[in-house]
C-alpha cells in the first residue's frame, strides 16, 4: 500500500504552490517526501488559515503563505514546477475553475498533485470519518460555507481526466493499522463533535443536526473511527 511519502519522493518538486493551504499540513507532507523544492507558497483566503500557517513555519524563510483565492490566482502563468491541493477540492464553488488555473500557473512539464478523500470503498470504520464529514458538512453548508459532501471516486477522477494530464498515476491511500476503538480517538473527536453541536444547535434544522452529531458519537464508541481512504492523483502537465 501507498503512502503519501514514498509516491512524493520520486518527484523532484523545484518551486511548488499549494492551494488552499489552511495551517499547511500537506506541506508538511511535502517536505517528508518531495525531493528537491527550492520554495513553497501557501495560498489561502482564510486569516485563521495564514495566523496557523505563519506560526506553523515561523522561520523557514522558503515557505510562504499568501492570501489569495484559489479561483483567480494572482501568479503568471507557467510560474511553477509543481502545484498542489489537499483536502479542499470539496470546498470549492466550482473545483474545475481552481483546477483550471492550477494548471495555467503550472509550467510544461511541471507535476499536477491532488489529494482528495472519497466516499466509496470505504470499511464500516472509515465510514465513520465519511459520515462526519458529512455532517461538517451540511453545518458549514447551512452557515454559508462552501463544503460539499464527500466526492465519490468517480467524481474526482472525473475532475482529473478535465486536466488532460500526461503519466497520470492513482493511488489509495489509508491508514488502517490502529486500533479504532482506541479511547483516545473519541478523546481527539469528541471536543470537534462539541465544537460543531454547538454550532448546529443555532441553526433552523437544529434537532436533525444534533440528532446526528449523537448518533456519530455513539458510533466512535462502538463501530470505531479509522481515517478514510484518500486518493493522491499525480500528473504532468
Ligand atoms: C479542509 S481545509 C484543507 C487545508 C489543507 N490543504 C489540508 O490538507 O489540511 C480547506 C481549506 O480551503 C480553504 N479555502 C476555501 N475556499 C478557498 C478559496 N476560494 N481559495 C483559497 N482557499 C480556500 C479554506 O480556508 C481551508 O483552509
Amino acid at each position: 500500500m501507498a503512502n503519501v511519502k514514498d509516491v512524493l519522493g520520486h518527484f523532484s518538486g523545484s518551486k511548488v504552490l499549494d492551494v488552499a493551504t489552511g495551517s499547511g499540513s500537506f506541506i508538511h507532507l511535502l517536505l517528508e517526501g518531495l525531493r528537491g523544492w527550492t520554495e513553497i507558497t501557501g495560498i489561502d483566503t482564510s486569516e485563521r488559515a495564514q495566523t496557523a500557517f505563519t506560526e506553523a513555519f515561523k522561520g523557514q524563510k522558503k515557505i510562504h503563505f499568501v492570501k489569495m483565492d484559489a479561483s483567480k490566482l494572482d501568479f503568471a502563468d507557467a510560474s511553477f514546477d509543481t502545484v498542489c491541493i489537499a483536502n479542499s477540492l470539496h470546498h470549492m464553488p466550482d473545483p474545475s475553475v481552481v483546477l483550471a488555473e492550477m494548471k495555467r500557473v503550472l509550467k510544461p512539464g511541471g507535476r499536477f498533485v491532488i489529494f482528495e478523500m472519497c466516499r466509496d470503498g470505504q470499511t464500516k470504520t472509515q465510514m465513520t470519518h465519511v459520515l462526519m464529514h458529512d455532517w461538517w458538512g451540511l453545518i458549514d453548508s447551512a452557515e454559508g460555507i462552501c463544503h460539499r459532501a464527500t466526492y465519490s471516486r468517480q467524481e474526482i477522477l472525473a475532475l482529473l481526466e478535465q486536466l488532460n494530464l500526461v503519466d497520470v498515476q492513482v493511488h489509495d491511500i489509508h491508514a488502517l493499522g490502529e486500533d479504532p476503538l482506541d479511547p483516545a480517538i473519541l478523546a481527539q473527536l469528541g471536543p470537534v463533535i462539541d465544537r460543531y453541536q454547538e454550532r448546529a444547535s443555532r441553526l433552523s434544522n437544529a434537532a436533525m443536526l444534533c440528532a446526528r452529531g449523537e448518533e456519530l458519537r455513539k458510533r466512535i464508541k462502538t463501530i470505531g473511527f479509522h481515517s478514510a481512504t484518500e486518493l493522491l492523483l499525480t500528473g504532468k502537465k
